[in-house]
């Protein structure tokens, strides 16, 4: 029967990690998968997951089941670190899930339960993987603009154009901070323009947030999120904890429903823990433990925040760094974008010509929407990277 399968598209961002792995050349870059990597190229276990790795290896005496929505203390920190006091707890449904992509692909199923015929709006462009999901789950996509590709900012004219599109019933697709692919992000006031026109079409967001602490801070970042969830009846929040925590592996991620009535609570509450234990029954607990117990630790926390805010302070620098490096090296002031973004990414647009150019003569990988992880980079690479992006006429 296998012999019936048919080859499946390949991740781009995965197929580029294993050619990066296979690349034999000692001066190779690998500015792809959205992975932190300090100053000498390592992704270390922070400080306060290790301390509570410890404590736990002491304390827990079973690996018996948790339960189907995994541990209510997990999803209370999440809740908190999210939300804070935006929403009373009791108008919340959540459920821990396999890491941010188990969260967004439970939304996407909970999203074709609810109303099959769903249309979702997404970010031109967007994670790959949304589209990939989404095209699994078997909901129609559509999309809107998001990012001007001559400012390398976010186009909001367009993309405000295009969600007045949406009607009740269908998704709007936002991502809460640190926009990936691109880095471009919406202020607070064209947050508040978005949440308008949700109100005015009646259409829900689903916020995906991953990177929580990559970009202004821990607080500032969750600011877009509590204000859609304070402004709107309803909205899907799919959260990640494989950055911020730096547990990648763990797979740990919380999806959570906003709701006005507590009957509907009930209900989508219900649903959350039916579609976990239709795919994959409980959800992984390691993680989720580790941020419990680290959240819930002053000083576990306070140690957490600060090692968080290094890793986003030393990003900043990088930023700011490359962006000098390419004045200098093009004599212009058209490479400046790079110190706007924030988080992880920037999406240098380019061609995908000039991505391979990249690739080919000087080992510097990137994805093939030329989007770059700048904590790929550090002080030794980035002339390198500016001279290379000069040479191949970026
Ligand atoms: C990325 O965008 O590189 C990360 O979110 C990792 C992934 O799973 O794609």
């Amino acid at each position: 029967m296998f012999s019936a399968l048919k080859e499946q598209p390949k991740d781009k961002i995965l197929a580029l990690m294993q050619m990066f792995k296979d690349d034999p050349r000692q001066q190779k870059i690998d500015l792809g998968v959205g992975v932190y990597k300090n100053a000498h190229g390592n992704t270390p276990i922070m400080r306060a997951i290790k301390e509570a790795e410890k404590k736990l290896w002491d304390v827990q005496d079973t690996k018996t089941y948790v339960g189907l929505v995994g541990d209510m203390d997990f999803s209370d920190v999440m809740v908190d670190l999210l939300l804070r006091d935006t929403l009373e707890r009791g108008a919340i449904a959540s459920a821990a899930t396999p890491g941010g992509t188990g969260a967004v692909r439970q939304a996407f199923e909970l999203v074709k339960l609810a109303n099959p015929n769903a249309r979702i709006f997404v970010s031109e462009p967007t994670w790959p993987n949304h589209l990939s999901i989404l095209k699994h789950v078997g909901l129609e996509i559509l999309n809107y603009r998001y990012f001007d590709g001559t400012t390398r900012s976010v186009d909001h004219a367009g993309m405000i154009e295009d969600i007045a599109q949406a009607k009740a019933g269908d998704i709007v697709l936002l991502h809460g901070c640190c926009h990936n692919p691109t880095g471009a992000n919406l202020s607070l006031f064209q947050w508040q323009q978005v949440i308008d026109s949700l109100l005015e079409t009646g259409a829900t967001p689903m916020i995906d947030i991953a990177y929580q602490g990559f970009g202004d801070g821990l607080e500032e970042d969750a600011e877009p999120t509590r204000l859609v969830v304070k402004s709107v009846p309803e909205c899907i929040i799919a959260a990640s904890c494989s950055k911020n925590f730096g547990i990648y592996r763990e797979r740990t991620g919380v999806l959570l429903l906003t709701v006005q009535e507590q009957s509907i609570k009930g209900i989508s509450q219900g649903n959350l823990a039916y579609l976990n234990r239709q795919n994959f029954s409980f959800p992984p607990d390691h993680g989720a433990r580790l941020v419990t117990m680290i959240l819930k630790d002053a000083r576990l926390k306070s140690d957490w925040q600060n090692e968080l805010e290094e890793v986003r302070i030393s990003m900043l620098s990088l930023r700011r760094q490359l962006a000098d490096a390419l004045t200098k090296a093009s004599d212009s002031d058209r490479f400046r974008f790079l110190a706007d973004h924030r988080g992880m990414f920037s999406r240098l647009g380019t061609t995908s010509d000039k991505v391979d150019m990249l690739r080919e003569k000087h080992g510097i990988y990137m994805v093939d929407d030329s989007r770059i992880n700048i904590a790929g980079l550090n002080a030794k690479t980035i002339p390198i990277l500016a001279n290379a992006i000069i040479e191949c006429g970026i």
